[in-house]
């Protein structure tokens, strides 16, 4: 297939494993395929549902982001600063730092589908930085809704302080209607440990700078 190149290539690489995969010239491992799998599921990790991997009709490759905006509830961070303030909250496309759609309180949480390209690069993962690792990321997504003590403290009566990055009013906004965000209290989470490592093994295919094996091209 022909690509077609809107900018200078080197803006955006595209030279990850995945992409040479979609080019048939390097076969993704067992794993790696069951990780995409498990990724693509939608009654799984459902994660393709947001974090598009579809080749374009044109035969563009895929982004990993649907640009759409949701609110995840992603744990508090401690660790900034500004979070020493009790009544200090980012929510993302209500504010404070954005002002152009504050008065809708709907907005409030959420932030955008970001793209997973190179993500299995980074050390701090969503908007606030809570995680510092993948593999706590994708732990996050499956065991939010089953494990909630595990990713949030505890309010003054000892109960678990779900979504406890946003105001108790506007925590409605936050997204439990998609898979995998739909589990309750004690049930099984949606992806064993072995699943997490298969996935963040798919997601380690989207790092650019793959150097092909000159027996694997064809
Ligand atoms: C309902 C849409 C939606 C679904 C489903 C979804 N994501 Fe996301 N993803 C988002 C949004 C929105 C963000 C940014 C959220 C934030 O920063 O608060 C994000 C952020 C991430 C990040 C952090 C990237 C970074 O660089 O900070 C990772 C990793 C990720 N998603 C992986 C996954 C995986 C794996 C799945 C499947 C279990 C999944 N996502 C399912 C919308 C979604």
């Amino acid at each position: 297939i022909e690509r077609f190149e809107l900018e200078d290539p080197s803006f955006h690489p595209y030279t990850s494993k995945f992409d040479y995969y979609l080019d048939r010239k390097v076969q993704l491992t067992a794993q790696e395929l069951r990780g995409k799998k498990l990724f693509d599921s939608p009654t799984g990790g459902n994660c393709a549902s947001c974090h598009i991997d579809q080749v374009g009709v044109d035969g563009s490759h895929p982004l990993f982001t649907d640009f759409n905006f949701q609110a995840l509830g992603v744990p508090r961070n401690p660790e900034l600063r500004a979070n020493a303030d009790p009544k200090y909250f980012d929510m993302g496309l209500c504010g404070p730092l954005r002002t152009d759609q504050a008065s809708d309180k709907s907005n409030c949480g959420l932030f955008k589908s970001v793209s997973l390209r190179n993500t299995a690069t980074r050390q701090v993962f969503f908007h606030n930085g809570r995680f510092h690792t993948l593999k706590d990321a994708l732990r996050f997504y499956v065991q939010r809704d089953t494990n909630p003590a595990k990713w949030y403290p505890k309010d003054a009566h000892g109960k678990v302080d779900k979504f406890n990055d946003l105001p108790v009013a506007l925590r409605v906004n936050v997204d439990t209607t998609d898979e995998p965000l739909t589990r309750k209290a004690g049930e099984r989470p949606v992806w064993s440990e072995q699943d997490i490592d298969d996935v963040a093994a798919f997601l380690a295919t989207l790092n650019d700078d793959y150097v092909l094996k000159p027996k694997q091209s064809k």
